[in-house]
C-alpha cells in the first residue's frame, strides 16, 4: 500500500457580481487598458460590494459550494485554515468566523498569513495534519478583499488587485495521488518593499494613520517584479528536478496570478508550453491568496487522475513556494 498522503478531493470558488474593469479605472486613474493590459494581462477584477461583508462572506460562500458539491455535512469538516491578507478583523481568526456562518461547529480553525503565498503554505499545513493520520477532513481556503485595502487613487496598485475566495478539501489517499512534495521559503528582508504600513503593532490606526493613507497596499512594484520572477522560476525548477519531473510530464502549471509576465517567465523556466498553464488574469487580476484555488476551481472538469500538477507562488513577506501534486480524481 502507498503512503498516506493527502490529496484535494474537491475545489470551489466564490467571486463576487461587481466587475471593474479598465475602462472604468480609466476614470478613476491616469491610466489605460493598453497599458495594464500590456504590462500586467488584466483585462478586469471582481469587487465585493456592500455594506458589513468582508472576506469571511466569499469564504462561506465558497465553503458551503464545496460541501454541497461533496454531499457532505458541515459538523463532518474537523479543521479549517484560512490563508488571508485581509482578515475580517485581526481577531478572532477568519477560520473561525467561516466556520460559524457554515455550521462546522466541529472543526478547530485558525489563519495563515503569508500573503500571495499563503494558500500554498496553507495547503501545505493542512497537507501534514492529514499525513499524520489524526484528521481526515480538513478544508484549506484562500481567500481577500482586496479592494479593503487598496487606494483607488494610486494607479501603481489599484489596476492589480481583485476579490475572490476559493476552497479544496483535504482527505487521505492511499491510492499514490495527493501532494507529494512541497518546497517553501521566505525572506523577511524583503518586507521593504511590499507591506501595509499601519494598523498594526509598531503602528496602530490613528487619525494620523489614516490622513496618511497608510492603510493601503504599499508596493514598489519593480522590486518585486524582479525577486517575484526569480524566486517563482527557480523554485518551479527545483521541485521539477528533484522529483525527476521533466516537461512533458507535468499536466498543468498552476501559478499565482500577479501578473502575465511573470507567469510567462516561469513557465518558460520549466519548459511548458501556453496550453499547460493555468491563467485567469484578465478576468480577476491579482485576488492574492485567491488565485490558486480559483484556478483549480475553473479548470477542474480539465484535470484527471494522475495529472502531474504544479502550484507555484510569490508574494509580500517575502514568502514563495511550489508545491508538487498528483491530482486524485476526474
Ligand atoms: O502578488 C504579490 C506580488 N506582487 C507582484 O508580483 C507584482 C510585481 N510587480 C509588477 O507586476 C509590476 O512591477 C507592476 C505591474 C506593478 C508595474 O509594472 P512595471 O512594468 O514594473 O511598471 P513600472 O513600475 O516600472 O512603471 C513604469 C511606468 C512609470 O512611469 P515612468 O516613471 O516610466 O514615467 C509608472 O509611473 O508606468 C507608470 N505606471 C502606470 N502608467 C499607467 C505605473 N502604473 C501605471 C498605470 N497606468 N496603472
Amino acid at each position: 500500500m502507498e503512503k498516506t498522503r493527502a490529496a484535494i478531493t474537491a475545489v470551489n470558488g466564490y467571486v463576487p457580481d461587481y466587475i471593474l474593469s479598465n475602462l472604468e479605472l480609466e476614470k478613476l486613474v491616469d491610466t489605460t487598458d493598453e497599458w495594464i493590459t500590456s504590462r500586467t494581462g488584466i483585462k478586469e477584477r471582481r469587487i465585493l460590494k456592500g455594506q458589513g461583508l468582508g472576506s469571511s462572506d466569499m469564504a462561506a460562500a465558497a465553503v458551503q459550494g464545496l460541501l454541497k458539491k461533496k454531499n457532505i455535512a458541515p459538523e463532518e469538516i474537523e479543521l479549517v485554515i484560512c490563508a488571508t491578507t485581509t482578515p475580517d478583523m485581526q481577531f478572532p481568526a477568519t477560520a473561525n468566523i467561516v466556520s460559524d456562518k457554515v455550521g462546522m461547529k466541529n472543526a478547530f480553525g485558525f489563519d495563515i498569513n503569508a500573503a500571495c503565498s499563503g494558500f500554498i503554505y496553507a495547503l501545505v499545513t493542512g497537507s501534514k495534519y492529514i499525513e499524520s493520520g489524526q484528521y481526515k477532513k480538513v478544508i484549506v481556503i484562500g481567500v481577500d478583499k482586496m479592494s479593503s485595502i487598496i487606494d483607488y487613487t494610486d494607479r501603481t496598485t489599484c489596476v492589480i488587485f481583485g476579490d475572490g475566495a476559493g476552497a479544496v478539501l483535504l482527505e487521505p489517499d492511499q491510492s499514490g495521488s495527493g501532494i507529494v512534495d512541497s518546497i517553501l521559503r521566505s525572506d523577511g528582508s524583503g518586507r521593504v518593499h511590499l507591506h501595509q504600513k499601519a494598523g498594526g503593532s509598531v503602528l496602530p490606526a490613528s487619525h494620523d494613520t489614516v490622513d496618511a493613507k497608510q492603510h493601503f497596499v504599499y508596493q514598489e512594484g519593480q522590486a518585486v517584479f524582479k525577486f517575484a520572477v526569480t524566486n517563482m522560476a527557480d523554485v518551479s525548477a527545483e521541485i521539477m528536478e528533484r522529483n525527476q519531473l521533466k516537461a512533458e510530464d507535468i499536466a498543468w502549471l498552476v501559478p499565482h496570478q500577479a501578473n502575465k509576465r511573470i507567469i510567462d517567465a516561469t513557465a518558460r523556466r520549466m519548459g511548458l508550453g501556453n496550453e499547460k498553464v493555468m491563467l485567469n488574469i484578465e478576468k480577476y487580476g491579482n485576488t492574492t491568496n485567491g488565485t490558486i484555488p480559483l484556478c483549480l476551481w475553473e479548470w477542474e472538469n480539465q484535470l484527471h487522475k494522475g495529472d502531474n500538477i504544479i502550484l507555484a507562488a510569490f508574494g509580500g513577506g517575502f514568502t514563495w513556494g511550489s508545491v508538487y501534486i498528483r491530482w486524485a480524481y476526474n
